[in-house]
């Protein structure tokens, strides 16, 4: 008999062909209307798996029970909920389905969206036995074929399509949580650079100086790229085009002198105890570089950006050196 892994694998693979398929007749037709609103190709929809899952509430469930598969191994797939009163009922509902697969091509769950507005915006499957959402990134499975020199990281599911559609087949997502130490480790053995390609909110700012330490201490060199006026690549891509989201990439920020920058915003470089304050912490974020030329060349960096003198922020950053920070 099958292992319960490989059980999990077949129903994922059978919903998502199912999902498919909805999107496919006649009751998906609004799902299709809003993905092509959204300017997605068949191309695409093809390539991404996309689905639709319907407005019966337990189809899903029906489908896959006369396949064979009982409520047991149905709830531990996290796509079926059971009650007693209820029995059973699908987790998706009237909802675009974006399967989300491990690197090997895998169905391991789904991300489903609102048509339109409505909340939650995104509802994710569950961890299960399948699916562990620190160690996977949505997207790798294709980005990690890509031919470009590094990895595009972004928030959201649409961001890895719209990305992936205009030729930037290196983006990837974690999905619907903060990017952890694994999913570092697991971009580090693809790539040794990563483009931070978060909003441009303040959730996106602080996503991204959460993900610089992680990407740094897997081994990895990181930049962030400047994605106003827009609020995410999706958007980015859709407004301005492909040449000006490749432009933005060449152009994208250091992530030491982003953090600084980001830094900068809580002190008034006009006062003189702001400015003290804000090179002192400066000085002491330098000392992160262990390597004497590296450090000397950030040290060069901050001074020409921010009007302090080479010896004057390398006898700071020394002192606290000696100090022991
Ligand atoms: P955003 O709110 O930035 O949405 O969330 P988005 O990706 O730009 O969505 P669109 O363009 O309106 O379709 C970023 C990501 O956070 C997760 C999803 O993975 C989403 O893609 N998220 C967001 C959730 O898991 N649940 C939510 O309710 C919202
Ligand atoms: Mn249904
Ligand atoms: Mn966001
Ligand atoms: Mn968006
Ligand atoms: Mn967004």
């Amino acid at each position: 008999e099958a292992s319960l892994r490989q059980k999990l694998l077949d129903i994922h693979k059978l919903a998502a062909r199912y999902f498919y398929y909805q999107l496919t007749q006649p009751q998906g037709r609004q799902a299709m209307e809003y993905l092509s609103g959204r300017k997605l190709t068949h191309d695409t929809i093809v390539k991404f798996g996309l689905g639709y899952s319907n407005k019966f509430r337990d189809d899903l469930y029906r489908y896959l029970r006369s396949q064979g598969y009982d409520d047991y191994i149905l709830k531990e797939s996290g796509l079926i909920t059971l009650d007693e009163k209820h029995g059973g009922s699908d987790k998706f509902w009237n909802r675009v389905m974006f399967p989300i697969m491990d690197i090997n091509n895998r169905v391991i769950g789904f991300g489903g969206r609102v048509l339109g507005d409505g909340n939650p915006k995104y509802l994710n499957s569950p961890e299960t036995k399948l699916f562990d959402k620190s160690r996977n990134l949505y997207g790798l499975n294709l980005a990690r074929r890509s031919r470009r020199p590094n990895m595009i990281i972004c928030e959201g599911y649409m961001d890895v399509i719209s990305m992936h559609q205009a030729g930037f087949d290196n983006a990837v997502a974690s999905l619907g949580t903060a990017f952890t130490s694994p999913q570092a480790s697991l971009l580090k053995r693809y790539t040794d650079e990563v483009l931070l390609a978060y909003d441009s909110d303040g959730a996106g700012v602080k996503a991204a100086l959460r993900a610089i330490p992680m990407l740094r201490d897997a081994g990895l060199r990181s930049r962030v790229i400047d994605m106003k006026p827009y609020k995410d690549p999706d958007e980015f891509i859709k407004n301005l085009g492909t040449e000006a989201f490749e432009e933005r990439i060449a152009g994208a920020m250091n992530s030491f002198m982003f953090e600084i920058s980001v830094l900068e915003k809580n002190y008034d470089l006009n006062d003189p105890e702001g400015k003290t304050g804000f090179f002192n912490e400066t000085a002491r974020k330098l000392l992160e570089f262990d390597q004497a030329l590296e450090r000397k060349n950030y040290i060069e960096a901050v001074a020409r950006n921010y009007g302090i003198s080479f010896d004057d922020l390398d006898r700071l950053v020394n002192r606290y050196g000696l100090a022991g920070y």
